[in-house]
């Protein structure tokens, strides 16, 4: 069946406080459309651990700057509504720029430390913009929990971080990425990329892989590891490097030596398109300590 697309907060707020008053627990899938399978595992986790399933479909217009994809971000709203439909979700809710900002709009949240290394490096702001939607998308939908990709990990920290500090009553579970077979993270910006770059756009994983083969051995050197990182990136003509990192799993800041686990991150451009992943790095079973 289709869920319904819900526009407005209250109406959101009547649908879901009856499915509340009913004794369901509510799974919230916050998005910006596009749906990918992705964001099907999530909405998949949210159908196994809810009763009740709302989906949120928003193109946020504060996480993005001025020169990036707002106005070509893809909307092919029947197709997620179908797919939402097949997941087994019970509510889309998709409101407008008015709805969620109206003109006397002004307060915004941060959270410190976090939104200043790695994506937000070079998207001033975003990071500001991604906490303040999704503050106000938990106090519109109330969720007992809420489901959030590990591929955009730097998002997802700041989200769980956030949702400690200001006591949000929704439980926050982060899931591992989604990747096409031949291991480029799904994304709904892969699909602005040409052939060339498609192919090429692997490199993300492959790189990724490389470090994590090169820590296995026993490699702790954050310079390294980084440069493992780097070189295929640089190998490939058309892909720019915006960044490659290696750093900590709570504080997202670099790290010198691979003494605990540590997350190994990419940004790289392909023309316009600009494409992230990230991977986990362990040293070896018997180097740790
Ligand atoms: P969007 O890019 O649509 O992603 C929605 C959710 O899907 C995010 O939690 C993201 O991490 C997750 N996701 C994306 N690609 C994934 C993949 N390949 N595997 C697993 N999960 C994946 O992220 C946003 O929207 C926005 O910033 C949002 C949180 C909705 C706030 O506007």
């Amino acid at each position: 069946m289709l869920p319904d697309i819900i526009t407005t907060i209250a109406d959101i707020r009547e649908r879901v406080g009856a499915a509340k008053r009913a004794g369901q627990t509510i799974g919230f899938v916050p998005t910006m459309g596009a749906l990918h399978a992705g964001h099907a595992s999530l909405i998949r986790a949210a159908r196994t651990e809810n009763d009740f399933v709302v989906v949120s479909i928003f193109v946020n217009p504060t996480q993005f700057g001025p020169n990036e994809d707002l106005a070509r971000y893809p909307k092919p709203l029947d197709a997620d509504q179908q797919l939402c439909g097949a997941l087994g979700t019970d509510l889309i809710f998709a409101p407008s720029t008015e709805e969620m900002y109206p003109p006397s709009f002004r307060t915004w949240v941060t959270v410190e430390g976090l939104m200043e290394g790695l994506c937000a490096e070079s998207r001033p702001g975003h990071f500001r913009g991604v906490a303040t939607v999704v503050l106000k998308l938990f106090n519109i939908v109330q969720a007992d929990v809420a489901y959030f990709g590990q591929k955009d990990y730097q998002q997802a920290r700041i989200i769980v971080h956030m949702a400690r500090d200001l006591n949000v009553p929704t439980d926050v579970r982060v899931l591992p990425t989604v990747r096409e077979t031949d291991g480029l993270a799904m994304s709904s910006r892969n699909q602005y990329l040409d052939p060339v770059q498609r192919r090429h756009a692997t490199v993300l994983h492959r790189a990724l892989e490389q470090a994590r083969r090169l820590a296995a051995t026993g490699e702790r050197d954050g310079k390294r590891l980084v440069e493992a990182l780097t070189a295929p990136i640089l190998a490939i003509p058309g892909a720019r490097l915006d960044y490659a990192r290696l750093v900590d799993l709570d504080t997202l800041r670099p790290i010198e030596r691979l003494d605990k686990p540590a997350l190994a991150a990419l940004a790289v451009y392909f023309g316009t398109t600009r494409l992230i992943d990230n991977a986990q790095l362990f040293p070896p079973e018997a180097a740790r300590g």
